[in-house]
């Protein structure tokens, strides 16, 4: 399974924050955005990933995470020259995917949950069809809406209804099997002329294809495209980092518990952040597993 962060747009609901800056390397609270979405993708085991921004944000973005190489990931870079929708993810990143089944995550979309790449994992593996990830949201009406049976089966998805068969928003992930490309070919930009994520999902749902695994109460999911949904996603991560002393989304620790890079590798990262609180947490890290 390969991995595909979006990370376009223009940010507009963060302006001024965004006038100059891409909204997914804003701060959240002692990472960038990106490293948040980067990192789910590796707790679903997904190694090869396709990061999409536009051209002006892109060459930051490869600045910022390189190859991969250091981390025992494939990073690899292309351009949305302009917003033209989320399913367009499929079209950009046709030769990447080759044909084969994707995992797709928005770049400012952050979840947190026990177990979550366990879950992920499984998805990952499942042979056919698609998967949503909904979580229960108080304003439905800013999201995609998915209405589910009793069953857990799919019945209708809409995009930004203005009134919602349900309370539970479409988040920003999703895992599709090998037809996602062929099927995004299919659908026609939306009134907001934009090849909308939505759609794709009803062709699978048309199809009896789409699953739709619930977070219930023990997940956390945000999406911080405003400036206080922004604010509130650094102040969960850092209220829950200083009560336990373990970092959310450090990628250099991913790497290493999975096994892709050693406690060595790890000691040498932490030269590229200085004398920060994150370079100290790899060191002890790194120290926590050679016994030195
Ligand atoms: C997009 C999707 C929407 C989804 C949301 C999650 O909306 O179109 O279905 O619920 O991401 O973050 P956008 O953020 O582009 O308005």
């Amino acid at each position: 399974m390969k991995g595909i962060i979006l990370a376009g747009g223009t940010g507009s609901r963060l302006f001024p924050l965004t006038r100059v800056v891409s909204k997914q390397l804003l701060p959240v609270f002692d990472k960038p955005m990106l490293y948040y979405p980067l990192s789910t993708l590796m707790l679903a085991g997904i190694r090869d990933i396709l990061v999409i921004s536009t051209p002006v944000d892109l060459p930051r973005m490869e600045q910022l995470l390189g190859d991969g190489r250091s981390l025992g990931m494939n990073f690899q870079y292309a351009v949305q020259d302009a917003p033209r929708g989320l399913a367009e993810a499929f079209l950009i990143g046709e030769a990447f995917l080759e044909g084969g089944p994707a995992a797709l995550i928005l770049g400012d979309n952050l979840f947190f949950g026990e177990a979550l790449g366990d879950i992920l994992e499984a998805r990952c593996a499942a042979a056919s069809g698609a998967t949503i990830f909904a979580t229960r949201v108080q304003d439905p009406t800013a999201y995609g809406v998915v209405e589910i049976a009793p069953d857990g089966q799919a019945v209708s998805i809409e995009e930004k209804p203005r009134e919602p068969k349900s309370d539970w928003a479409v988040t920003g992930l999703y895992i599709y099997d090998s037809k996602v490309t062929q099927l995004a070919r299919k659908i026609k930009p939306s009134g907001r002329k934009e090849l909308e994520i939505t759609d794709l999902n009803r062709l699978y749902l048309e199809a009896g294809e789409l699953s739709v695994e619930r977070l219930g109460r023990g997940y956390a999911w945000f999406d911080t495209g405003t400036p206080e949904s922004l604010m509130e996603a650094g102040e969960f991560i850092r209220t829950l980092q200083k009560r336990q002393g373990l970092k959310i989304a450090c990628i250099e620790e991913i790497a290493c518990e999975r096994g892709y890079i050693t406690a060595v590798q790890v000691e040498a990262l932490a030269k590229n952040y200085a004398s920060t609180e994150y370079a100290s947490y790899l060191l002890n890290l790194a120290r926590s597993k050679t016994g030195f």
